[in-house]
């Protein structure tokens, strides 16, 4: 079938947006009518060449939508399921799936990081050449051929752009709250950048009880956007914001500081502003070749730590479940993080409004 999708061909872009050819699903896969998609920085990352991506490549990895066909073999899925994608989706059987860590499946990485389905070949191609699949669901894209493991069905209550963020920037910072900061009842937080990712662990930190949650984004207009998803206190990111937060807290800093930008400048110096035996989580990733440098004398002494937070940072499939219910319970107001609604051939605008720091969450419609 004839598709419109969204595609990287070189390193630095721009993306194009183009008519390819889909194959019908093989054994185990799916094809899913994509409802929408969210616009992520990682994406942005495999555009720019900080992040390494198969190309060329069908972009995007947050999305959801109906099922419309099933290949061969298929066990869980069925034809007008309701799916969010899900990007780390584990074998069960590694040293990772065996120890509860399925969001970090030895099988499952190396399946995204492949540009390949599960067999090792590609369903996308143009002019008879094959199209690589990103993080193995390719989401920018009207209909996509994914394996039913990637399918998690979610209720009718979920609208697929809301279903969609929960796949990446919704569990990933809700999941840097609650799992990697250990956030509950009375902590103090400082979440540094208010996109995607930054907002959902300032709404992770909210719905775990942190009692004092400390926006920080270079971009003032962000200010209402993070207090209406539940930060308290919000700092124009400049050079006095650190001292701003050590002042705020006696001297003492916060019990955990969240960077959501992924720049090692500021996961250097945020490191001051948590408080002794406190935890900086590193939740935004930095261009794959740049090092964070850390006084490890004042770590040591202090007794700080500092943790990566990858995905859900836990079985992620499960976070997509819980993440679902935490929505319709109210305690996830994402309708609020989505900020800007594009049709695919705006998905350059979604991008240059991400790069400029002024929305929630962009999200590609279909319909
Ligand atoms: N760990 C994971 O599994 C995972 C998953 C998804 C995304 N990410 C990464 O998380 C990061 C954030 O992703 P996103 O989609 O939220 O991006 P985004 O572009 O939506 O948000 C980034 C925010 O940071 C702000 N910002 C930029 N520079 C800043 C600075 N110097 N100080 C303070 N604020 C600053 C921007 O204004 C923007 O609001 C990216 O690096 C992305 O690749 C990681
Ligand atoms: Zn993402
Ligand atoms: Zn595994």
């Amino acid at each position: 079938m004839k598709i419109r999708a969204v595609t990287l061909n070189a390193v630095g872009g721009p993306v194009q947006v183009e008519n390819l050819e889909l194959a019908q699903p093989l054994s185990g896969e799916v094809l899913v009518a994509m409802g929408a998609a969210g616009i992520c920085h990682s994406d942005q990352h495999a555009i720019s060449g900080h992040h390494g991506a198969e190309i060329p490549c069908v972009l995007g990895h947050e999305g959801a939508g109906e099922v419309v066909a099933i290949g061969p073999a298929v066990e869980r899925v069925r034809v007008g399921d309701r799916v969010a994608l899900n990007w780390i989706p584990s074998c069960g059987n590694c040293f990772y799936c065996s120890r509860n860590q399925k969001h970090l499946c030895s099988e499952g990485l190396q399946r995204i990081w492949s540009g390949y389905l599960q067999d090792g070949t590609s369903r996308i191609s143009r002019d008879g050449q094959p199209i690589m699949h990103y993080c193995g669901i390719s989401t920018w894209a009207d209909h996509m051929v994914v394996s039913e493991a990637s399918c998690q069905r979610i209720p009718d209550a979920v609208p697929f752009e809301v279903a969609a963020l929960i796949g990446c920037g919704v569990a990933t910072g809700v999941g840097a709250a609650v799992h990697r900061g250990e956030l509950s009842e009375g902590d103090s937080v400082a979440v540094i950048g208010a996109g995607g990712v930054g907002l959902s662990a300032i709404m992770g930190a909210r719905m775990s009880g942190a009692e004092r949650i400390i926006a920080v984004d270079r971009q003032p207009d962000k200010a209402q956007l993070a207090m209406d998803l539940g930060a308290t206190e919000f700092l124009v990111a400049d050079d006095g914001a650190i001292n701003k937060v050590l002042d705020a807290t006696n001297g003492v800093g916060v019990d955990v500081v969240i960077e959501a930008v992924g720049n090692p400048g500021l996961q250097e110096s945020w490191l001051q502003a948590v408080r002794r035996g406190g935890t900086l989580v590193c939740v935004g990733i930095p261009n794959e070749s740049e090092a964070t440098h850390i006084l490890t004398a004042d770590f040591i002494r202090s007794e700080k730590s500092i943790k990566g937070s990858y995905y859900a940072a836990a079985d992620s499939a499960k976070a997509i479940d819980d993440l679902c219910v935490a929505y319709l319970d109210g305690y996830l107001p994402i309708d609020k993080l989505i900020s800007k609604r594009v049709p695919i051939t705006e998905v350059q605008q979604g991008l240059d409004s991400m790069l400029a720091g002024t929305e929630g969450r962009t999200v590609i419609k279909f319909d």
